[in-house]
């Protein structure tokens, strides 16, 4: 992906500026913002290798490319700082008793939501013993793929699909998140954007708030491809859900990004890019959901995060929380992790 590293860096500086003073009192001469607001323009539209952007809708003026001028300081979502521990498949009856004592002893942050998603067979025990303040997701939920539902409920119920977990017994059980589109899924089960749109539509259908997660390979990103996959992902989500009765996007549908050559590896995205990649997630949603929608969505990065590197990442204004892999079975960590909420608040000016 091709960035901007002029303009990233006086971004920065207007961000440091902000947290610094709160109120920027100096003026960028106008040639400067010119120059600059052609260079993120040519960032949106002229590297799209065919992702579609919609046309604005009727009496929706022009998208003012002004507000990527001020990436770090206006083009932030109101939402609650979120973060999600992705336990995916590891654990044992004892470990996650352990887990969950360490979690319940932990000291969490005001205006933070704590999510963790056991694997499947253990979520009544962690959801028995855990302390109220942490919500449980399942990490997968199933839908009839080949269901062609112009509703996009795909209420497909229970039935003959051997070794599937249904949202319906979600529901039932009141488990109120799950995750969705998790690359390990999409790689190692094939589940491909539009099976990953209709598992999110079917969940809200349900009742469920949903973390869908996107991102690219680094084959991807070499190839400068990282928006046109993500936006193809993201779409594939808009052509279910957006705006349709019980299956709204609002709050409740949390966006992961997490390039898949970070996830485990080690290898943390830089702050830069994803907040780059976080500012575009968000402009994406203002030009083809709503600009309602594209504030209040929380857009959560995944990938390595530990306790050591997540304060540098949650002072970034399109940062709204992280999900987490390895470092959430380390309950001091991942408590950690949720407490970076404080930087962020404190850095976007909502502490
Ligand atoms: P990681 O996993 O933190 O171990 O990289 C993140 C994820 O897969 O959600």
């Amino acid at each position: 992906m091709k960035t901007d590293c002029s303009l990233t860096e006086s971004c920065r500086s207007m961000s440091r500026f902000q947290e610094n003073e709160k109120q920027p009192s100096f003026i960028l001469s106008q040639p400067l913002v010119m120059a600059s607001l052609a260079r993120v323009n040519a960032f949106f539209t002229g590297k799209t290798g065919g992702f579609r952007v919609s046309a604005p809708k009727p009496g929706r003026p022009v998208p003012v490319t002004s507000r990527h001028s001020k990436l770090h300081v206006t083009a932030q979502g109101n939402g609650r700082f979120i973060v999600g521990g992705n336990w995916k498949c590891n654990g044992t009856k004892a470990s996650v008793e352990a887990l969950v004592k360490g979690l319940n002893a932990g000291d969490i942050a005001d205006k933070v939501d704590v999510v963790v998603a056991p694997p499947f067979l253990y979520i009544d025990q962690a959801m028995g013993a855990l302390h109220p303040k942490f919500k449980v997701a399942a990490q997968n939920a199933w839908v009839e793929y080949t269901l062609d539902d112009p509703t996009h409920h795909y209420d497909s119920e229970s039935g003959a699909f051997t070794g599937e977990v249904s949202a319906e017994m979600l529901e039932d059980l009141q488990i109120p998140w799950v995750i969705l589109g998790h690359s390990e899924r999409r790689s190692l089960l094939n589940e491909d954007n539009k099976m990953v749109g209709k598992k999110v539509a079917h969940a809200r259908f349900h009742g469920l708030s949903v973390i869908v997660c996107v991102g690219e390979t680094l084959e991807e990103r070499e190839s400068e491809k990282t928006l046109e996959v993500i936006f193809a992902q993201l779409q594939a989500v808009a052509d279910e859900i957006d705006d349709r009765e019980h299956s709204s996007w609002g709050s409740q549908v949390v966006i992961a990004y997490e390039p898949i050559w970070a996830i485990g590896t080690g290898k943390v995205a830089t702050p830069d890019q994803v907040q780059d990649v976080h500012a575009a997630i968000r402009e994406w949603l203002k030009l083809n959901v709503s600009e309602e929608v594209s504030k209040a969505t929380r857009i959560q990065y995944g990938g390595s995060v530990n306790e050591t590197n997540c304060a540098e990442l949650a002072r970034f204004s399109d940062v709204d929380g992280f999900l987490v892999g390895g470092a959430s079975l380390d309950p001091e960590k991942f408590v950690q992790i949720c407490n970076s909420s404080v930087v962020h608040y404190k850095a976007v000016g909502r502490a």
